[in-house]
């Protein structure tokens, strides 16, 4: 049995990935600093996956900390979430954006390259492409990144990349993620950022358990088929299942790969209003408003190359994922809280 160390393990995306690690066989080690999660994750996951999780609350920052776990236990891969991730607040605080998500990285690799432990799948985003020339896009596309976030992504791969060249043995997968959304089935586990949130998935639900007043809609003046912006939501366990897929491609010796994961189809804002409102049987008030600056019309994935890759495909179609998006909320209103 493989055994994978997990950072930033009680997230959104994290705590999905660790299930369906889990499911598939692997022995999951976890590690978080609960910068954006709640610990009580980590008694659902017990209760999703029957079987305790072994976890150790600490930075990535922290080498000692680190170099404990490679001690305690024989790593053979690593998938790498721990990042902060809101791009608002990249732009008003750059440095603890390039100190938590490109500190963090290398000093996460320093300590893998000194346990001999070589591969790592690396959450990238989409947002690496910035404003796409055309699409859907494609891992060729020009990668254009337009904010401090998104910089830190596009840095941590090329981090990634000159290490590939110092040292053969290194295998990475650079996942560049579409919008996930969504949540466990179970409604035991699901997106509970702390304070606000920005995205779309979460401010739906919200305002349909009644959290919130309303949605506010950035602009239904882009060249879309209905003015507001698409994008490609994907269902959080599909992604986490990509995770497992591009784990055990890893640990099979195959080369290093950049993928998107998506779906490969385009939703708007408006469509999601609509979905999210079948889903919950609720209406969904919101109000247009300007756009929001760094905001693009357009982006889907072009997912061949996942797809022929990772033998993966997604499975969950959009009426599921708001289905499973509003049965998590509905039974923890307030979060994991
Ligand atoms: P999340 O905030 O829910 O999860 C990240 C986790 O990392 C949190 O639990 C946080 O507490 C932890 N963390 C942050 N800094 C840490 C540090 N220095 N040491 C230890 N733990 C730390 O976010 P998510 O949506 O699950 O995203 C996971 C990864 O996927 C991130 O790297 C993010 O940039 C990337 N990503 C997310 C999206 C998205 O829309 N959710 C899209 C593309 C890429
Ligand atoms: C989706 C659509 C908004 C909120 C961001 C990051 C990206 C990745 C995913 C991490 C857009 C509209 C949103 C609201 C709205 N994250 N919207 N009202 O902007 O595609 O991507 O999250 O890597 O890097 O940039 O996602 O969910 O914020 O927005 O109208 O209150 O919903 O304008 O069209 P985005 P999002």
């Amino acid at each position: 049995m493989s055994t994978i160390l997990l950072t930033g393990a009680t997230g959104y995306i994290g705590s999905h990935t660790w299930v369906e690690l889990a499911e598939a066989g692997f022995n999951v080690i976890g590690l978080d600093n609960f910068s954006n999660s709640n610990p009580k994750v980590l008694d659902r996951i017990a209760k999703i996956t029957h079987s305790s999780p072994i976890f150790y609350g600490c930075d990535v920052r922290n080498t000692l900390a680190l170099d404990k776990i490679f001690k305690e236990h024989t790593i053979d891969g690593v998938v790498h979430f721990a990042a902060l991730k809101a791009v608002g607040e990249s732009v008003s605080e750059p440095l603890s954006y390039y100190d938590n998500n490109l500190h963090g990285l290398v000093n996460l690799l320093e300590v893998m390259k000194k346990n001999n432990s070589k591969s790592c799948v690396f959450s990238s985003s989409a947002c690496v492409y910035g404003d796409p020339e055309s699409v859907p896009i494609h891992e060729q596309a020009k990668v254009q990144p337009t904010n401090p976030y998104g910089q830190t992504k596009l840095m941590s791969e090329q981090i990634l990349h000159d290490l590939e060249r110092s040292d053969p043995e290194w295998r990475i997968a650079y996942l560049r993620y579409f919008n996930p959304s969504g949540a466990h089935p179970s409604g035991l586990i699901g997106e509970d950022p702390k304070g606000t949130p920005n995205n779309l998935s979460p401010l739906l639900t919200r305002v349909a358990v009644g959290v919130m007043d309303k949605l506010m809609v950035y602009g239904n003046d882009w060249p879309t088929p209905d003015g507001t912006g698409v994008r490609d939501y994907i269902h959080v366990v599909d992604l986490a299942r990509g995770h497992v897929k591009a784990i055990e491609y890893l640990l099979q010796g195959k080369p290093s790969v950049t993928l998107n994961l998506g779906t490969g189809r385009g939703y708007s804002v408006l469509e999601m209003i609509k979905a999210y409102e079948r889903a919950s049987d609720k209406s969904i008030p919101y109000e247009i408003v300007a756009r929001r600056p760094g905001d693009i019309a357009t982006c889907y994935a072009d997912t061949k190359l996942a797809e022929k890759t990772l033998g993966w495909k997604t499975e969950f179609n959009l009426a599921q994922m708001c289905a499973d998006g509003w049965h998590w909320q509905k039974m923890n209103p307030h979060g994991f809280d």
